[in-house]
């Protein structure tokens, strides 16, 4: 261990960074950097390293695939990067289920983003309301050679609004721009432009001759994009008579089942407690397909959650509804997800991942990650209302557990058919394979 601070840990090469942190942190140094070293990628730990600051390495995620997922007719084998047992599982069951049933309906609402450039300013209040038309045609004009190519795709500024925030703070304003960013993210884009708005607004009040005396003071607090993106929302669907929800294995009764998940819905909509985990669900599939396609999963997180809030309490993003025999479960969430930029491109399992999802436009991908969202939530919340989920999250828990005793496959077997109907504990499962290998075990 050390006490002190490190100078210039980051102008160290990779391999005596890694020799400082074996040396200071761990007990058999050697061994340690030989492990982390043999996570080096061959061929591509140029461009990881290239990512982030101080890479040491790789930190390896599995990468699954769930496969025949129908979305609006089209049939899909998604990308999924998650450490988690069963939601792949999960995923891969509710698109077949769904897959005989109609699939998955899905339509993106809109794709506006928006950016904030907030602002100190001492000054006459109703002047800056009177003159902000001047001021916009400003900004506008200043930023036309960075916004020129996004124009050409399609995209671009949609508007500028001054926003009056001194009730909430005093003498503070926000100058807050919408955003098109075609199949790009956005971020990049959107934060150069705000960068650029905020020189304007400083040349527009300093050196500029509209105001003057303690008006000229404007003092840029900050610019940058917000990740509540509310209008850059998709909805998705599945929809079936109650009737064709029967099953061969877990729902005997299509009526019993659809009232119990609407009742479950229901509780994730009044109970917090429950949203929470609901929406995790939800999040456990939306996140590994963000991930595995190269976006930005904490953008994403950030602001479902805080989308779940907007009525004031946490509530289900998803909804449920039985109406004329006919049962309806839904998913409205916001997506800021790209197809070009940020590691999309570069990343060659994110390029891969899109390829495998026919190279989706942004538009497509929101699509496809909201419908993996509810199927991942429908996956979960059918498991809790009749099996329960232990175990399906049994059976990889104990093969987990096998391989990590070193277990034969024809150990697995035995094992595996002993704990069956049983519950999995680590003891439980060492004990038997113990007796298995000595020839006591009678079944
Ligand atoms: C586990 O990662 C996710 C669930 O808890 C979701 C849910 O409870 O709906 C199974």
């Amino acid at each position: 261990m050390h006490n002190k601070i490190i100078a210039g840990f980051s102008k160290l090469s990779k391999v005596r960074k890694v020799q400082w942190i074996v040396e200071t942190f761990f007990k058999d140094p050697d061994m340690v950097m030989n492990e982390l070293i043999s996570y080096w990628h061959p061929g591509l730990q140029s461009i990881l390293d290239g990512f982030i600051e101080n890479s040491i390495g790789n930190f390896p995620l599995p990468l699954g695939v769930a496969p025949n997922f129908k979305i609006n007719g089209k049939v899909l084998a998604i990308p999924m990067a998650i450490e988690e047992s069963s939601v792949i599982a999960a995923a891969s069951s509710a698109s077949k289920f769904w897959f005989d049933r109609g699939g998955f309906k899905a339509e993106v609402i809109d794709m506006k983003k928006i950016g904030q450039v907030h602002f100190r300013w001492r000054g006459d209040k109703e002047k800056l309301i009177h003159i902000f038309p001047d001021i916009s045609q400003k900004l506008r004009d200043d930023v036309k050679p960075i916004i020129r190519s996004m124009e050409e795709r399609g995209g671009g500024i949609n508007s500028i609004e001054l926003i009056d925030f001194t009730d909430k703070i005093p003498d503070i304003f926000q100058i807050r721009g919408e955003f098109y960013t075609c199949d790009s993210m956005g971020a990049n884009f959107i934060n150069t432009v705000l960068e650029q708005f905020s020189i304007t607004l400083k040349n527009y009040f300093i050196s500029g001759d509209h105001f003057q005396g303690k008006e000229k003071e404007l003092e840029i607090i900050m610019a940058i994009l917000s990740n509540y993106t509310p209008e850059c929302i998709v909805h998705t669907e599945v929809s079936c008579h109650i009737d064709e929800l029967a099953n061969d294995n877990s729902i005997n009764d299509g009526k019993f089942f659809a009232e119990k998940f609407k009742t479950a819905i229901e509780i994730a909509t009044k109970d917090p407690f429950r949203a929470v985990t609901h929406n995790k669900g939800i999040f456990n599939g939306i996140d590994s397909v963000v991930i595995a396609t190269g976006n930005d999963f904490r953008a994403v997180e950030a602001c479902g959650h805080a989308y779940a809030s907007r009525t004031g309490t946490y509530q289900s993003l998803s909804k449920c509804e039985i109406n004329n025999g006919i049962f309806r479960f839904w998913l409205d969430v916001p997506l800021a997800v790209g197809t070009i930029g940020g590691l999309t491109r570069t990343h060659p399992i994110a390029k891969r991942s899109l390829e495998m999802l026919d190279n989706p436009s942004a538009e497509q991908l929101m699509k496809i990650v909201a419908s993996v969202g509810l199927a991942q939530n429908f996956g979960a919340v059918k498991s809790l209302i009749t099996t329960g989920i232990q175990k399906g999250h049994m059976k990889l828990h104990l093969s987990n557990i096998l391989t990590f005793l070193e277990a034969g496959e024809k150990e697995k077997e035995i094992i595996s058919d002993y704990f069956e109907n049983k519950i999995v504990s680590f003891s439980e499962v060492k004990a038997i394979l113990e007796k298995v290998r000595s020839g006591k075990f009678n079944g």
